[in-house]
Order: C-alpha cells, then structure tokens, then sequence
C-alpha cells in the first residue's frame, strides 16, 4: 500500500514528460530544474478549485464557480510541442466550456455537469498526459 501510494506521488511529481518519453539513454530526471511549468502549477491549482468544489456539492452547499483558468491556453507547458498542438487546444476548449455550463448551470444539473468537469479533464489527459490520472480521478461524485 505505501508502495503504491509511493508511486502514485512519484507519476504526480514527474507530470508527463518523463512517463511516455521514449529516449531510454537519457535520465529521466525532472526535464525543468528550476522547477514546475506554468501549465503544471496551473493545473494544480485546477485540481484544487476541482476539489474545493466536489467538496461544496457533497455537503449540499451552493456552488460556487470562482475560477476562470482561461491561461490553459498560453501557460508555459513543460513540453510545449503538445500544448500547441490544436488537439490541445480542443480538449483545453472543452474543458473551459465545461467549466462556464457549470457556472451557469441550475441547481438540478450541478451533479451531472461536475462529473462531465473531471470528464473532460480525463480526455484531454487521456490523450496527453497519463499520470495524473489517478490523483483526477478522485474529483468524480462517489455515486458514478
Ligand atoms: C487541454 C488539456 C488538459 C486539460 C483539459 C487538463 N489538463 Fe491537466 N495537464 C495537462 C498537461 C499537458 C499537463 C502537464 C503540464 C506540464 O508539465 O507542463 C497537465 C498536468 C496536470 C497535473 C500535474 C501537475 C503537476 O503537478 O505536475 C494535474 C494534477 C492535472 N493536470 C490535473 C488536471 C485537472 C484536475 C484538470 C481538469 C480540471 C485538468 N488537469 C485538465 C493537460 C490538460
């Protein structure tokens, strides 16, 4: 079990670059020294509004929809070849539409457009950073 939990906090530190890299000869230390990407700090921040917000909904509290994250788009990715690919820019499109239904959404869909939130944080991730799946994963509403 510490086992796991051990790696799941490695494939979270190491984000995407070094999980599906290819070039085997070189060390896969931490491809940025000086620290995270823009892009992975935001995401972080993004999984903790995420969290902040399954927690208003599981307590049966208003939602509130604060956040914007609009800088999906221009954030400093640590592989900027993906973040400029438009497949991307789609899925990043999708997430921020998800996002604004969500802030607009009447009290009887908030469950149901959540859950399409991590969903649509799950595709893009799915086709471009496999990793943190796990950790998003726990943002889903128990009952799905
Ligand atoms: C448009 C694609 C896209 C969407 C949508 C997306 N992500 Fe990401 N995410 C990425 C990429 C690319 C990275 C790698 C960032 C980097 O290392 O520069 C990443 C990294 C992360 C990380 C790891 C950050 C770290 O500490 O290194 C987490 C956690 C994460 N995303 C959570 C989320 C959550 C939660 C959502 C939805 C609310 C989401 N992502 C939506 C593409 C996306």
């Amino acid at each position: 079990m510490k086992k796991l939990f051990t790696l799941i906090i490695m494939l979270f530190t190491l984000a995407c670059s070094d999980i599906d890299s290819s070039k085997a000869s070189l060390p896969p230390i931490q491809s940025n020294p000086n620290g995270d990407s823009e892009l992975a700090l935001l995401m972080r921040e993004m999984f903790n509004d995420g969290m902040r917000m399954k927690k208003q909904i599981e307590k049966g509290d208003e939602l509130e929809v604060l956040a914007r994250f609009n800088k999906i788009h221009t954030a400093q990715a640590t592989e900027p070849d993906k973040a400029a690919s438009k497949k991307y820019k789609l899925y990043a499109d999708a997430y921020l539409n998800m996002l604004e239904q969500l802030r607009a959404s009447p009290k009887g869909a908030t469950e149901t457009l959540f859950q399409g939130l991590v969903e649509s944080c799950m595709n893009c991730h799915r086709a471009f950073c496999p990793g943190p799946i796990v950790r998003i994963k726990k943002l889903y509403l128990k009952d799905n």
